[in-house]
């Protein structure tokens, strides 16, 4: 009998009880599941299952073509063909386009013994063709309704070329902008990186995973990557339980109440235990004190790297710990599919482990509903009509001009006259159409993004004269390729200067490369690579007004342009639309409204530097000695804080308004405050509310971040926004990782910036 009826007909016809001993006493298992229909299912089918087929089930295989982690040893395309077809394989990622898509999943649900479905997994970061800012880029945007629809955006195209998993949203805090990783996050702070971590799900995921154009989205890296230390890719981690619980894990508890499918384990160990055999953070915290019913997916061969880490001795070992602690699925690393059986059969595995993370996986591949329709991503015509379509472009360009952070514009140059200028653009990025695609992209073509140059050249009433002046690296790069930017021709640099000597304005488009950042890309430095400072400074002995655009991946110590350029511009790298969303910012058709979600140090010597921080005991030079927390050779604030951007308009904060007076740690405290447009432009602000948190039983930040808010304003109108403080804004995780809440006094900052100076107090009873 065709094995899809067999086992239909016995979920059907019985109610079969699942014999795996569910609440084992040493590893809390999956439980009171909420989804009765889907268990049922799952059960009966788990009753059919060989254990090989089982561990198959924890075997996620990179596909054949593209690699985005080191070629492992193992894992011929012979091989995976022949496990694919014993019905070894739980899931493939870097399988992209409806027919490749297709001829997998047909061997898994044509030719295996019991016709599982595969779960196909890709890194759609931001975006699949059309490409979104990055994501550390969107999150300057604070607009979470833009960065949920372009999360949907990236679904809708990845799901018409056969993905149905997403690894992403990548929601790491990170304090260390040498870590090229920051780009694929939302910055440095928890809450707002908690509400862009829940935006992302909802976009990915939508209200129902069983249309054919919502995907699984995964949660990573659980947890602590981005506190590798000194930046340095898959680096050791050390950090305490306050800084894990209160700054680490908020989104990723966000991300999980949201509902995401999966979590991905991380590359690096915390406090001495490699992420993927940590059982206390996989199995006993997420799995069993937040009752994330989904499934954990190693991060590419991290299970492997257990022994390089060691912690065990060989893959035997690696693969009892990991499944142990609760890394459900292993990818390419070769060691479940392996180690696996051998281990259950001699006993050192209990099956109630295997059983547990196999129910997790295929409880995910039900939810989408590939059970029913293995082929539900695998439609050509959607694959035709979905991918590039003309309202994605249209959005990744809304969210583009969204993204762009103004740092600076001290003599006004910008917005830029439309009429009548003699414009120099200039710099090595100018014309770059490959570069503003940013980072973690494998999905788009590259050279397909529009240029800066290509963008200004849509306004016609003024001259452009474009000079590259340099090059930024030499010969061309890849997302796996290292970048080599020892660039050493000056030639290019007198014609910049001629360029810039005649025109009323230079526009200077400068900063890393897009894959400069991202995965395996940390830096010792964070000027502007190469030539480029030596360009910048050459332009602006022959004359002085110039906009400096960057294209940044991360935050850059750009001190000496600080100080001296009277505009800067933040451009990150902002996708298929970078260049009309840069000019449309430059001419004022969008008024810039972004927010630095991630703190611009002075120098790399400063890091890590962040708003939230404590006070420590000697804060202040109260007595004009030597004897106080700050360095002899820089002041202690940072270049551009958390929060900060400005606007062709300003704003003007007053009257806060605290509602009532006496509260207990129960209450909602209500407040509100008023915001005016004062200058010359309609524009928009991000209200932000911080409190201080004046005394604790866990020292406490000087600010932190509870609240913000979107405020569109007419130029002269003045709005009222009200914010709501409730326990889970007052409350913080102590040293045992309890969330407890402290009566106490409490200070208040609402303004455009981590920096606000409207200042209220309260005091909880
Ligand atoms: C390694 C990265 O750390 C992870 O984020 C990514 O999803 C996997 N490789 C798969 O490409």
């Amino acid at each position: 009998m065709n094995s899809r009826i067999s086992h239909t007909i016995i979920y059907l016809s019985i109610i079969l009880t699942f014999t795996g001993n569910l609440n084992h006493k040493k590893y809390s298992m999956l439980a009171n599941q909420s989804d009765d229909t889907v268990n049922k299912k799952v059960d009966s089918l788990m009753a059919l299952m060989t254990l090989e087929e089982k561990v198959g089930q924890m075997n996620l295989y990179n596909g054949f073509w593209d690699v985005t982690g080191p070629v492992p040893k193992e894992g011929s395309a012979k091989t995976k063909y022949d496990h694919l077809r014993k019905g070894w394989v739980g899931g493939m990622l870097n399988v992209k386009g409806v027919k490749n898509v297709r001829k997998v999943q047909k061997i898994a649900v044509e030719e295996t013994r019991l016709d599982i479905p595969l779960i196909i997994g890709f890194d759609v970061i931001h975006g699949y063709k059309t490409l979104s800012p990055i994501p550390l880029a969107e999150a300057a945007s604070w607009d979470l309704v833009a960065i949920e629809k372009s999360a949907r955006n990236a679904a809708t195209e990845a799901a018409a070329a056969g993905i149905n998993w997403t690894f992403a949203p990548m929601v790491d805090i990170s304090r260390d902008p040498r870590w090229g990783r920051v780009m694929e996050g939302a910055g440095e702070d928890p809450y707002l990186g908690s509400k862009i971590a829940k935006a992302r799900v909802h976009g990915f995921q939508g209200d129902d995973l069983k249309k054919d154009n919502t995907i699984a989205a995964c949660a990573k890296h659980f947890a602590a990557y981005g506190f590798a230390e000194a930046g340095k890719e898959y680096n050791t981690v050390d950090i305490g339980t306050s800084t894990l619980f209160n700054t680490v894990l908020p989104p990723f508890k966000a991300a999980s109440e949201s509902g995401v499918k999966t979590f991905m384990n991380s590359f690096n160990d915390l406090n001495g235990i490699p992420v993927s055999a940590s059982k206390y953070l996989q199995r006993d915290l997420l799995k069993t004190k937040w009752g994330f019913e989904g499934f954990v997916v190693s991060d590419w061969a991290s299970i492997n790297e257990i022994i390089s880490w060691g912690h065990a001795k060989d893959k035997k070992e690696a693969a009892k710990i990991a499944s142990l602690a609760g890394s459900d699925m292993d990818m390419e690393g070769y060691v479940y599919i392996q180690e696996l059986v051998n281990l259950v059969k001699e006993g050192i595995v209990e099956e109630v482990i295997i059983n547990d993370a196999v129910k997790r996986v295929l409880k995910v591949k039900y939810q989408l509903g590939l059970f029913e329709d293995p082929y539900k991503y695998c439609n050509t015509k959607n694959e035709t009509e979905r991918i590039g379509r003309k309202a994605h472009l249209y959005d990744a360009l809304d969210m583009a001009k969204k993204s762009i952070v103004l740092l600076k514009n001290t003599t006004k140059l910008l917005p830029l006259k439309k009429e009548g200028q003699k414009i120099a653009l200039i710099g090595p990025l100018a014309a770059d159409k490959n570069s503003p695609l940013g980072s973690w992209r494998t999905a788009s073509d590259d050279h397909t993004a529009i240029s800066v140059l290509e963008g200004m050249k849509t306004y016609k009433g003024n001259s452009v004269k474009y000079a590259k002046g340099i090059d930024l690296i030499i010969g061309e790069t890849s997302f796996i390729k290292e970048v080599n930017i020892n660039t050493t021709s000056r030639d290019g640099i007198k014609e910049a200067i001629e360029v810039a000597k005649h025109v009323d304005v230079v526009v200077m488009v400068l900063g890393e490369h897009g894959f400069q950042s991202g995965e395996a890309r940390s830096r010792t430095q964070l000027d502007l690579p190469g030539l480029q400072q030596e360009l910048l400074e050459a332009v602006y002995k022959v004359n002085k007004d110039i906009v400096l655009v960057l294209n940044n991946g991360r935050p850059l110590a750009i001190e000496w342009a600080s100080e001296n350029i009277p505009s800067i511009v933040v451009g990150w790298q902002l996708g298929s639309q970078t260049g009309n969303a840069i000019a449309q910012v430059l001419y004022g058709d969008y008024n810039p409204s972004g927010k630095l979600p991630m703190t611009f140090p002075r120098s790399i010597g400063q890091i890590p530097i962040y708003y939230n921080h404590k006070n420590t005991g000697r804060a202040k030079n109260v007595e004009n000695n030597v004897f106080w927390s700050h360095y002899i050779d820089q002041e202690n604030t940072p270049l551009y804080p958390f929060g900060f951007g400005l606007s062709y308009t300003q704003f003007a904060y007053k009257n806060i308004i605290i509602k009532g007076s006496d509260f207990s740690i129960n209450d909602a405290v209500n407040i509100s405050v008023e915001i005016s447009n004062i200058g010359d432009y309609d524009g928009k602000d991000v209200a932000q509310l911080y409190i201080r948190d004046l005394v604790g039983s866990v020292t406490r930040p000087v600010r932190e971040l509870k609240g913000f808010e979107l405020v569109l304003l007419k130029k002269g109108d003045t709005k009222t926004v009200e914010f709501v403080l409730t326990k889970k804004e007052f409350g913080f995780y102590n040293n045992n990782g309890d969330f407890i809440i402290e009566p106490g006094d409490f200070e208040i900052y609402i303004g455009g910036s981590s920096n606000a100076n409207l200042k209220s107090e309260f005091t909880l009873r």
